[in-house]
């Protein structure tokens, strides 16, 4: 079989990061012959989260799998739209009685993919073990997948970096989200799992995480609640693409793109 390339997009900000994704989507996904496309989109929504529009239209445009992070139940009506959206994911390692799944093992064209998300707990909220969660889901998993993608959306890079060499050789791809900046360290770890820090973000350039930075200055020199508008100056897209050798069903490659 030729060989998979997984593209995986960083964290959509807002209505303007989502319409300029899906402005984009079909394009790169031509142009680099993509055979399944994930996206982390839990900013997509106007005022944080995601809602049924926004990932209607990604995944009109697209998207074969949405991915969140601590953000996922920011909207009220979010339980009812990860139990309702079955391509949809919230972190693995929030407590089991939450609505929606936090892995799932989606079919492209000839291959299966196994897509985990996960949230970090350093400087986050404390939820269980990432390392121990994502190591029980690939257990349980074991078999019924071809090829396979975390996104670890986590604070420190520390953590990110030490879940991926954690799982070096257990998993195709550890793609760190939720900074919003995208860094330059992507590589295949000395066992053979891809690795980039953070994938960075589709939302507004010179913003602080898609905020206009007026909102995080004030908030930082005034230690006062601060309504946070989302900048309005023209986008990025930035992710990576992940290619995959189906003989061997490891990754031969990671590169990342800004658009
Ligand atoms: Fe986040």
């Amino acid at each position: 079989m030729k060989n998979v390339k997984i593209m995986f997009l960083g964290d959509v900000v807002g209505p303007c990061g989502t319409e300029y994704v899906c402005s984009n989507l079909r394009k790169i996904i031509e142009k680099e012959k993509i055979d399944f496309t994930i996206v982390n989109a839990e900013n997509s929504a106007k005022g944080n989260g995601i809602d049924q529009e926004t990932i209607d239209e990604l995944i009109m445009k697209g998207a074969d799998v949405i991915t969140t992070g601590n953000h996922a139940f920011k909207k009220m009506n979010s339980f009812d739209l990860f139990e309702n959206n079955s391509k949809v994911l919230r972190p693995a390692n929030f407590p089991p009685e939450i609505s929606g799944n936090g892995y799932g093992v989606f079919e492209g064209n000839g291959f299966s993919v196994l897509v985990i998300n996960i949230l970090g707990i350093v400087n986050m909220e404390p939820l269980a073990c990432p390392f121990r969660t994502a190591e029980n889901i690939l257990k349980s998993c074991e078999g019924k997948y071809d090829i396979s993608v975390i996104d670890m959306h986590a604070e420190a890079t520390g953590e990110k970096y030490a879940f991926a060499s954690y799982l070096d050789g257990k998993i195709g791809a550890v793609i760190g989200t939720h900074t919003h900046v995208q860094t330059a360290d992507e590589h295949i770890l000395p066992n053979g799992t891809a690795f980039i820090t953070d994938v960075g973000m589709c939302g507004p350039k010179e913003s602080a995480l898609g905020v206009k930075p007026e909102c995080i200055i004030r908030k930082l020199m005034t230690h006062t609640p601060v309504k946070f508008e989302l900048s309005d100056n023209p986008c990025d897209m930035q992710g990576v693409i992940i290619e995959f050798d189906m003989t061997k069903k490891t990754p031969i490659g990671i590169k990342r793109f800004k658009i």
